[in-house]
């Protein structure tokens, strides 16, 4: 097995290793080195996807889910009573945008008392509950990075009044990250800088987890996965459940109609004939424009990564691959003189598999439209958009005491 290393070493002319080359490895990197899939390293220079050919998609609009809603509720609501329906919190990124050293739910988005991100998603998720009168199984996922502290924080505060009979904790996988040349880093002498991989591979590490099996025992049939950083995040809403069930579709994505035709956000929409997300820069100007005979636009409906699939399609792509995004991070690294350098701006590339690209697995996916103001207010950066000042002002504009 040395000898595999010691030629990885030299191929991706990474310095600090090769200082190690003929000396005792710490057995921790050398687990690492020896886990590690070195055909990443190839991808850094065929970073452009190939995609297939996009056509619009049309959404479930406010009026026609305004006037169903009482259908869809009761459908959804039956759902939840009959434990039909799981959720999945995705915690494990690292929020490096936000520069919060902590798990980004630990963030106290509050200004005149404590309010934390992790709390106020379970106070979205028990409005639900309570009005059900039955609590709904949580899924928590969390990386290496911050696995303990979220533990450790939501005993602490006592699961912020959630059962914990019906929360439970699972680690993603990490992968190492690579300099701009290829190389790997350090981040401390007897570990590479590893990062989590992404939130595409939620299911297989619930599965590897064992977590498969309290679903099945449960009797789930859907689960619901959301991000941590959107606040005003709507958490098992029966009327999207409802929604779903009742249009026959194995997924559903929440999205927001466009601001504008260039807004940053994924677009739901149809690749070669499959539901898809297509990404704002693969969008040409002409797609982007483009509106239907009312003046929408036809690729005008962005996701906010909340998203509803049925259990049965999961288990069937679980083995499928998922394609490897590769994303520009600031990750701290050991330089050549064993100094610990935390950048400032990004230094390396991360390999990550989206949970967006799930979605192009299903057989459809119902797109159900939600009103901005009140499902949407992402936690991203600092200041400006998407941000802790944005956020605040849109929980209070739900009337949220913050
Ligand atoms: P983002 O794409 O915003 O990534 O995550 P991030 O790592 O949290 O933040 P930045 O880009 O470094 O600032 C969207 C959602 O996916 C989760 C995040 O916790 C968030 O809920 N996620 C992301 C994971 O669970 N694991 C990952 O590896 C990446």
């Amino acid at each position: 097995m040395r000898a595999s290393v010691e030629q990885n070493i030299t191929a991706t002319k990474q310095k600090y290793l090769s200082a190690l080359v003929g000396k005792d490895i710490p057995a921790k990197l050398e687990q690492q080195l020896d886990e590690m899939d070195w055909s990443y390293l190839k991808l850094i220079h065929q970073k452009e996807q190939k995609r297939g050919t996009f056509a619009p998609l049309g959404a479930m609009e406010i009026p026609e889910i305004e006037e169903k809603k009482t259908g869809f509720t009761k459908v959804g609501m039956d759902a939840i009573r009959n434990t039909k329906v799981g959720a999945v919190l995705l915690a494990g990124g690292q929020g490096t945008r936000l520069g919060f050293d902590k798990a980004k739910g630990m963030f106290n988005i509050g200004v005149t008392k404590e309010l934390y991100i992790f709390e106020q998603l379970i106070a979205n998720l028990k409005k639900v509950t309570t009005a059900a009168n039955a609590w709904v199984p949580l899924y928590i996922m969390t990386s290496d990075k911050n696995d303990a502290q979220t533990r450790e924080f939501f005993a602490e505060h006592d699961y912020f009044g959630y059962d914990l009979e019906y929360i439970r904790f699972f680690v993603q996988e990490m992968v190492p990250a690579v300099d701009f040349d290829g190389n790997v880093l350090m981040e401390s002498e007897d570990s590479l800088a590893m990062s989590p991989n992404g939130n595409g591979g939620w299911f297989k590490s619930l599965v590897k987890a064992g977590l498969d099996k309290d679903i099945k025992a449960k009797g789930i049939e859907w689960l619901n996965v959301f991000a941590v950083d959107n606040v005003l995040q709507q958490i098992a809403d029966p009327v999207f459940i409802g929604a779903t069930i009742a249009s026959g579709c194995v997924s559903g994505a929440k999205v927001v109609r466009k601001t504008n035709p260039y807004e940053r956000v994924g677009a739901l929409c149809l690749e070669d004939g499959k539901p898809s997300i297509v990404e704002y820069y693969e969008l040409t100007p002409e797609m982007a424009e483009a509106v239907n005979e009312n003046g929408s636009l036809l690729y005008g409906f962005g996701v906010i990564l909340n998203y509803l699939f049925r259990l049965d399609k999961l288990l069937e792509i679980e083995s499928k691959q998922l394609p490897l995004h590769i994303v520009e991070k600031k990750v701290p690294y050991l330089d050549e003189n064993g100094v610990l350098q935390k950048p400032e701006t990004p230094n390396a590339y991360k390999f990550e598999t989206l949970i967006l690209d799930m979605i192009y697995m299903m057989d459809n996916c119902l797109s159900f439209e939600v009103v901005r103001e009140k499902e949407f207010a992402p936690v991203k950066n600092a200041t400006g958009v998407d941000s802790v000042e944005s956020a605040r002002e849109l929980l209070q504009k739900n009337h949220i005491v913050i």
